[in-house]
C-alpha cells in the first residue's frame, strides 16, 4: 500500500463523513471467512465497501468512521503462532501509519469499545442485509449502551443503511479507480486472445480440445499478468452449451466447425472486469454463424452509440433490442407472419427466447456493481404496464441517468435451442459479445477492445 493510493481512501472517507454529518458513526466490517469444506476455507475476499474506504484486505477487521471524519481500525492482533500458519498480520500498532487511520485496535476489543464510541452519536451507518447477524450485533451494541443512560450515556436513536450512501459513491469511479479497470480490463483481453489461439492451433494439430484447455489459458493470464483471481466463475462454453447462460466452464468437447462462448475475466486490485467473446473453435465462421454473429455485433454497436452522459441506462438495452429484433425477422428466427412487424416484436417481447438477458450492469469493485438503477431525483415517477409474455403488473420508474466515470457492460446476445419453428441452421448458436464501457460525457470509453469483435480480426488472430 502506497501514501498516495492512502490518501484516495482518505478521501473517500472524509466524503463519506460528509456526508453522515456531525452526529453520524459508520461501522463498517469487511467480508466473513467462509469454510469450504473440512478443513479448507474458500479463498478470503475482503468486502468492497470496507475495501473502498481503506484498501485494507486482511479478514477479521472493522472500520469506524465518524462524521468528524476519524476514523478507528479493528484488526487481527499481531499473534506469532497464528502468523506461522496464516501469514503476518499487519496488527493494530503498525495500523495507523501504514493505512492512515487515526486509531486502531485488536478486533477483540470491539464489543468493548464500540458501545463507547457509539454513545452520543444520533445516527448509525451500517450496511443493511448483507453481513448475517450483523444487526443483532448491533442490537447487543446499542443494547448495551442503554443499560447504561442512568450514569449519563446516549444512544443513537436513528439507524441509516450505509450502502445508500456508498452506493452513489462507487458508481462514479474516480481516477484511481478507473486506471485500475483499464489495466484489469487489459489482462482479461490478453487471456480472450490466448484462449482463442490455443483453440485454433490444438484442432489445426488434430488434438482432442475440452473447455478446461481454454479455461487453463484464461487462468495462466490472469495470474501471469498479477491478477488475483477470475472476477466470477469462468464461462467456457463450446457448442451447445453457449445456449446455458450460467454454464461455467467445464469438459465439454470443443468441436470443430463449432462455436465457443467465454464469458471470463480477472479481478485485480480489488476491480472486477467482465468480457464475453465468441468465436469459431477453428477460426473460421460458416456462414450461419457469422450472420448471427454479426447481427449480434450490429446489435452492439447501437448499444455502445447510445451510452454517453445525460443518456438512460435503458437506452442501450433499447437500442440494442431494436437492432436484435428487426435482425431476427430478417433471418428468419421470428417468422413475420406470425411476428408481426419490428414494433410488434418489441411490444410482444417475441424475441425474447432468443434474447432473454438485460444488456448490461454496473460494474466496479463487484463484476455486478453496486448503484441504484433507477433515477434518485425522479424516484417517485413510477407508471405501470402490463407485461406482454408474463401478463404481471410491472412498476416502472425512470431509469438512471448516465453521467461521466459510470461503469457498465454492454452485452448483447443470441441463444437459438432446437426448435422446430427455428431454421436448423441456426440451432445450439448462442452467441454474446460484452465489452466494458466507461462513460465520457461524449460517448463511452470501451475499456475492452485489445481483444477484437470483427469477424475479419477474429479470424486473423486465430491464424
Ligand atoms: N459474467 C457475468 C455477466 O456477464 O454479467
Ligand atoms: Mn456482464
Ligand atoms: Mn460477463
Amino acid at each position: 500500500m502506497t501514501v498516495s493510493s492512502n490518501s484516495v481512501y482518505a478521501r473517500r472517507r472524509a466524503e463519506l463523513a460528509r456526508q453522515i454529518g456531525p452526529g453520524g458513526i459508520a461501522v463498517v466490517p469487511t467480508a466473513s471467512e467462509q469454510q469450504r469444506n473440512r478443513d479448507s476455507d474458500f479463498l478470503f475476499r475482503h468486502d468492497s465497501y470496507f475495501y473502498y474506504l481503506c484498501g485494507f484486505t486482511e479478514p477479521k477487521a472493522w472500520l469506524v468512521i465518524t462524521g468528524d471524519g476519524h476514523t478507528t481500525l479493528f484488526c487481527q492482533p499481531k499473534d506469532l503462532e497464528r502468523e506461522i500458519w496464516d501469514g503476518l498480520r499487519l496488527g493494530p500498532e503498525a495500523a495507523p501509519p501504514a493505512l492512515g487511520v487515526d486509531a486502531a485496535f485488536s478486533v477483540t476489543e470491539l464489543d468493548t469499545r464500540l458501545p463507547g464510541l457509539l454513545d452520543g452519536c444520533q445516527t448509525v451507518w451500517y450496511p443493511f442485509a448483507i453481513h448475517p447477524g450483523l444487526e443483532s450485533r448491533m442490537d447487543g451494541w446499542l443494547g448495551s449502551l442503554r443499560t447504561r443512560v442512568r450514569y449519563g450515556t446516549l444512544c443513537p436513536q436513528q439507524q441509516h443503511d450505509l450502502c445508500a450512501v456508498l452506493d452513489e459513491m462507487r458508481l462514479v469511479k474516480d481516477t484511481h479507480e478507473q486506471a485500475i479497470m483499464r489495466r484489469a480490463a487489459q489482462i482479461s483481453a490478453r487471456a480472450h486472445i490466448r484462449a482463442m489461439q490455443r483453440s485454433a492451433r490444438m484442432l489445426r494439430a488434430g488434438q482432442e480440445v475440452r473447455e478446461y484447455h481454454l479455461d487453463a489459458e484464461l487462468l495462466h493470464e490472469f495470474r501471469q499478468c498479477g491478477s488475483q483471481y477470475p472476477a466470477y466463475g469462468s464461462i467456457v462454453a463450446a457448442g451447445a452449451n453457449a445456449c446455458v447462460l450460467h454454464y461455467r466452464a467445464d469438459a465439454g468437447l470443443v468441436r470443430d466447425g463449432e462455436l465457443v462462448l467465454i464469458d471470463a475475466a480477472c479481478e485485480l486490485d480489488g476491480y472486477a472486469s467482465d468480457i464475453t467473446r465468441t468465436f469459431p473453435a477453428n477460426g473460421s465462421f460458416t456462414g450461419p454463424q457469422r450472420t448471427l454473429y454479426e447481427l449480434v455485433l450490429a446489435s452492439q454497436d447501437a448499444a455502445v452509440a447510445a451510452t454517453k452522459a445525460g443518456a438512460r441506462f435503458t437506452d442501450p438495452h433499447d437500442a440494442t433490442v431494436k437492432v436484435l429484433a428487426q435482425g431476427m425477422l430478417d433471418v428468419g428466427l421470428l417468422d413475420k407472419n406470425k411476428a408481426g412487424t419490428l414494433d410488434d416484436v418489441i411490444e410482444n417481447r417475441s424475441y425474447f427466447p432468443f434474447y432473454m438477458h438485460r444488456t448490461g450492469h454496473w460494474l466496479g469493485m463487484d463484476v455486478h456493481d453496486c448503484g441504484a438503477y433507477t433515477e434518485p431525483s425522479e424516484i417517485g415517477q413510477v407508471s405501470t404496464r402490463k407485461d406482454a409474455l408474463t401478463g404481471d403488473i410491472i412498476r416502472n420508474r425512470p431509469a438512471r441517468i448516465l453521467r461521466a466515470g459510470m461503469a457498465l457492460t454492454i452485452e448483447p446476445g443470441i441463444y437459438v435451442r432446437p426448435s422446430a419453428n427455428v431454421p436448423e441452421q441456426f440451432h445450439n448458436i448462442g452467441i454474446r459479445i460484452e465489452d466494458d464501457a466507461l462513460v465520457t460525457d461524449s460517448g463511452c470509453e470501451l475499456i475492452t477492445r485489445d481483444v477484437p469483435v470483427q469477424v475479419a480480426e477474429i479470424e486473423a488472430l486465430m491464424r
